[in-house]
């Protein structure tokens, strides 16, 4: 299984408002399109609804329950055919919410950048997991200038 999730996340797991991004950390940016480029990238509906554009030199995979076909992505509407496609090839989950808390389970890595930051309105959260479960690494430590904030990659192996 070579499904792995990428996300960044607040102090209390805050992931988005109003189907949009919280924070948009221009360093962070350039590290989640370095982690997934030329991976393939499985995400909800609503977060394809959210991007300006297709992501560039990654294929991409969107979860609905309404397939139809759409230019230039794959449609999906099960969970356990991806689960099944990805068993020995290397994938990045992208969101959102829904996405992260079904995926979870099979995540053999979690790329987390966690944010010194809170944010009250959120209106989505990433899921609780169980630490234990996981070899936990912090990659860096960085500050953004633009936004005033501290923030950290972390990686989650799964034990
Ligand atoms: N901070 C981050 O790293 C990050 C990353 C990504 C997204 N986000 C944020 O997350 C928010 C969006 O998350 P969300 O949870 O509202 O939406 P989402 O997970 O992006 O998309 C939800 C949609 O996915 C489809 N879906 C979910 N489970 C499915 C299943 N088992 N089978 C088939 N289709 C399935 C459904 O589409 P249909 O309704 O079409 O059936 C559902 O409405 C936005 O605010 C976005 O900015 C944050």
């Amino acid at each position: 299984m070579a499904i792995n999730i990428i996300a960044a996340i607040g102090k209390n797991n805050e992931l988005g408002k109003n189907n949009d991004l919280i924070w948009r950390i221009s360093e962070d940016l350039k590290f989640f399109a370095k982690k997934t480029m030329g991976h393939d990238i499985i995400m909800g509906r609503k977060t394809f609804e959210s991007l300006p554009n297709l992501l560039k030199g990654r294929r991409h995979i969107i979860l609905t329950r309404n397939p139809t076909i759409m230019p230039e992505v794959i449609v999906c509407d099960s969970i356990e055919e991806i689960v099944d496609r990805y068993k020995r090839k290397e994938a990045y989950v992208i969101g959102g919410a829904s996405i992260y808390a079904q995926f979870l389970e099979y995540a053999k890595k979690m790329y987390l950048t966690e944010i010194d930051a809170e944010c009250k309105d959120a209106d989505v959260f990433f899921p609780q997991f169980n630490e234990e479960e996981f070899i936990k690494t912090i990659l860096d430590e960085k500050y953004d200038n633009k936004l005033d904030l501290n923030y950290k990659h972390v990686l989650y192996k799964r034990r």
